[in-house]
């Protein structure tokens, strides 16, 4: 393999599981995620850190994954679109939410977009419509007019908040 010499070994847990990977000074976390463990939910949209396709939960915070290099999340905690369900498959309240208000439309979007409602939520589960917007300002969706997607919200708040 090319620039073997290069490489070094990182290791992260990854959806609650423990990885190793070999990477190059230039790898990014995007590149260990969809490549090396091929988890292909999360998205490469522009690659520049203006899309929010490639968001996941680093430490418990928002990241594009496409501007952390993979020798930086050495040691990191990621949580993915595929570490969002429960451990039988079953769809996490806002996973629901988003289909029921009709918020995946050609669905590039919608794994980082559920990773940033995420974090909202944990972070503020009553979000108003202005936190809503200002939590999901880093994600571009270039077919819903993000109507659906800011109802999306607003309903998995309302019902997470129920379950309490
Ligand atoms: S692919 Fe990372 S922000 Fe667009
Ligand atoms: S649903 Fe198509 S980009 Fe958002």
């Amino acid at each position: 393999m090319e620039h073997k010499e290069n490489k070094t070994a990182v290791s992260m847990t990854v959806n609650g599981k423990h990885i190793q990977a070999e990477v190059l000074p230039e790898t990014r976390l995007l590149d260990v995620l969809r490549e090396e463990l091929h988890l292909l939910g999360t998205k490469e949209g522009c690659s520049i850190g203006e899309c929010g396709a490639c968001t996941v939960l680093m430490n418990g915070r928002t990241v594009n994954a496409c501007m952390v290099l993979a020798g930086s999340a050495d040691g990191a905690e990621i949580m993915t679109i595929e570490g969002v369900c429960g451990p039988e498959g079953e769809l996490h309240p806002i996973q629901q939410a988003f289909i029921d208000a009709g918020a995946v439309h050609c669905g590039f979007c919608t794994p980082g977009m559920i990773i940033s409602t995420l974090s909202l939520l944990m972070k503020n589960p009553q979000p108003k419509d202005d936190q809503i917007q200002e939590a999901l300002s880093g994600n571009l969706c270039r077919c819903t007019g993000y109507h659906q997607i800011f109802k999306a919200v607003r309903l998995a708040s309302e019902r997470m908040h129920r379950k309490e």
